[in-house]
């Protein structure tokens, strides 16, 4: 399937919701990475969502919506739930919530759970696409299953071109790691994947949220051991080098003897870290190399999502 490119312009978005209302893929831009969308509504294009990625079915997809006023349609807020909502919506936050009823997602995104995981983006070419389309629009990340998210139109060729029906592309994604998944389908609310909003902003709005244990069955490819990898093998905290190795550096010089250096952050910023490092994975991912080594980075705020990647990335394959 010859896959076209659309820009973020008017004529395109209003192309690529009609190819999504028709059934088809079309890859498209948000502030977190790309996201592989198909409708929600529709079953065969759930379906196909899975089949491009080579994903398993156990593992449900996020559904997204224009506004909060559309995520009511489909799953039950209570109070808590539509508070977080009016703080970190349209933003990088993803919530677990009990399915309506009336839910008109289909199963298979929800992998059969009672709950549905929803977001809204605020990428201005996302809530272009959502508004146009008029349906929730269920999108994991546009990459091959187990490998590194896109974050530019160019990566999302690079792993799904020839597959999908579309790309949308809305340049660079500005935060660059995926969206915090929250579970407020229970009781005590349940961080279940770190992302581009810190646990300090959530903890800070909502009180105490539980960690999903590490010894939990997986809920999903955000929880699978081994993620977002490279095909270098991947070293974590390097604080010397290695024969052979590319470094990605972080806040100050890299120790010596590295092949390449790539800057995640010259400053130590995590957001610019965050936003640089799928990018310089895949940058540095080259056989010419013999691993990529990682300087140590903290582990406060988006540090927390950024090491959770890293170590998704270094985790033995299978
Ligand atoms: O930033 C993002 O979240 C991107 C963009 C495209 O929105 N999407 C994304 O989707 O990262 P994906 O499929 O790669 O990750 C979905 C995560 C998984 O960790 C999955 O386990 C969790 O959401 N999830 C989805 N539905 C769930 C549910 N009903 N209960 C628990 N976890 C769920
Ligand atoms: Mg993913």
């Amino acid at each position: 399937m010859p896959t076209i490119d659309l820009t973020a312009e008017p004529d395109d978005i209003a192309e690529a919701a009609r190819l999504l209302r028709g059934g088809a893929l079309v890859a498209f831009p948000t502030e977190t990475v790309y996201g592989l969308g198909g409708d929600a509504t529709d079953a065969r294009a759930v379906a196909a969502i899975f089949a491009a990625k080579g994903r398993p079915r156990f593992n449900p997809l996020i559904s997204h919506l224009a506004d909060a006023d559309a995520a009511g349609e489909f799953a039950a807020f209570d109070e808590r739930a539509r508070d977080v909502a009016a703080r970190f919506w349209p933003g990088p936050l993803t919530l677990v919530l009990p399915r309506r009823r009336d839910c008109r997602i289909a199963l298979l995104a929800g992998a059969g759970l009672d709950t549905v995981a929803l977001r809204v983006p605020a990428h201005p070419a996302a809530h272009a696409l959502l508004a146009a389309c008029g349906r929730p629009i269920a999108a994991p990340s546009a990459n091959r299953s187990g490998r590194i998210s896109p974050t530019s139109a160019a990566h999302v060729r690079a792993e799904l071109g020839g597959r999908i029906a579309a790309i949308v592309d809305g340049g660079a994604c500005a935060i660059g790691l995926e969206s915090t998944v929250l579970d407020l389908s229970v009781k005590r609310p349940v961080l279940l994947r770190p992302g581009g909003i810190p646990l300090e902003a959530l903890t800070d709005a909502i009180g105490d949220i539980d960690l999903a244990g590490a010894g939990d069955a997986p809920r999903g490819p955000g929880m699978l051991a081994s993620h977002y990898a490279p095909s270098l093998p991947l070293r974590l905290a390097a604080t010397a080098s290695r024969e052979g190795e590319a470094v990605l550096a972080f806040g100050g010089a890299p120790p010596p003897g590295f092949a390449e250096t790539a800057w995640l952050s010259r400053s130590g910023d995590l957001a610019e870290a965050a936003a640089n490092l799928f990018a310089m994975l895949r940058a540095l991912d080259r056989p010419e190399f013999s691993g990529i080594a990682v300087m140590p980075i903290p582990e406060r705020g988006l540090g927390a999502a950024i090491n959770d990647r890293l170590r998704r990335a270094a985790a033995p394959r299978n």
